[in-house]
């Protein structure tokens, strides 16, 4: 998600909740459609996993992915979302994120890519969202590093969330671990609170904030997690430096300097002692490199 975009009709609500700490809280009940929209979207992932490979055209991808989300009794949360026109978002190699599958230069995967697919499903009201990265037959030793460093840095923004911990112990997971690895992280984009809406309160930003000097920035990473939480961790790190900017589709995001960039997305409720993610892989492919 951007992290300067207003939030549609419940902008004022999400400002209320951001100012107040008070951010949704979600009911036993509403953990299990968030169980039911996290793992379709997980089964959606692992479908595409095979069929990832030289030569094969993102719009294939993209249609099977709608199919698959319809055949399932779900809609595709991104289609039509602010004027977007796909299923799911294909980001290669230096896209950042919001590929479009398509999309002009973005066509075909190429041996050697990395690609990283995004898709969110509306199931009976509840959004499951979700991305891996996909390496296109065998890639270069510096991409497949990227890739580890990246599902490390979601595995360490994922444990860091437990009742009592603050939004900020996750970016402070993300940019430590990602830093140490000389790594930048993107913080143009975030996660995003998620339940029956898309995109909620608050915005969860994968780098250390607390001392940020935006306020806004500031007050949404001193949040205090409490159970019943739900969110989106989405890291986006880049091989090279953090800035990004927007093609002129309006949407493809691309790295400054034209270095790599990998991101991995979970959905997460917090627990009454820690944390549950959504959409864990049901076939186990959510390391990089897993192979189905
Ligand atoms: N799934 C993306 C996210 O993680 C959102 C994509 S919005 C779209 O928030 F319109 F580009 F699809
Ligand atoms: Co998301
Ligand atoms: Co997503």
């Amino acid at each position: 998600m951007n992290v300067h975009e207003t939030q549609g009709p419940e902008a004022a609500e999400a400002e209320v909740q951001i100012r107040t700490g008070q951010l949704r809280l979600h009911r036993a009940e509403d953990f299990e459609g968030m169980r039911r929209a996290g793992r379709l979207v997980a089964e959606l992932l692992d479908m595409l996993a095979p069929l990832v490979k030289p030569g094969v055209l993102t719009d294939d991808l993209d249609r099977l992915a709608y199919e698959f989300t319809m055949d399932h009794g779900a809609v595709p949360a991104c289609l039509f979302y602010r004027g977007y026109g796909r299923t799911t978002c294909i980001s290669v190699n230096h896209v950042v994120c919001h590929g479009v599958p398509g999309g002009r230069s973005n066509l075909v995967l190429r041996e050697g890519d990395i690609a990283n697919i995004d898709a969110t499903v509306k199931l009976d009201g509840w959004h499951g969202d979700s991305s891996r990265m996909y390496p296109v037959g065998q890639v270069a030793p510096r991409a497949q590093r990227l890739l580890d460093i990246t599902h490390e840095c979601l595995t360490r923004g994922v444990a860091a969330v437990k009742p009592g911990a603050r939004f900020s112990d996750i970016g402070q997971a993300i940019q430590s671990y990602a830093h140490a690895h000389r790594c930048s992280v993107v913080e143009d984009f975030c996660g995003h609170g998620i339940g029956r809406l898309f995109h909620d309160a608050p915005s969860v930003l994968h780098y250390d904030a607390s001392a940020s000097r935006e306020p806004g920035a500031r007050s949404q990473a001193n949040i205090e997690m409490r159970p019943g939480m739900f969110f989106t961790i989405e890291p986006m790190i880049n091989l090279g430096r953090k800035e990004v900017k927007v093609l002129n589709d309006g949407w493809t995001a691309v790295t400054r300097d034209k270095s790599l960039s990998a991101q991995y997305e979970h959905s997460v409720g917090v627990t009454e002692d820690g944390v549950e993610v959504f959409t864990y892989s049901p076939a186990g492919l959510d390391k990089p490199g897993s192979r189905p």
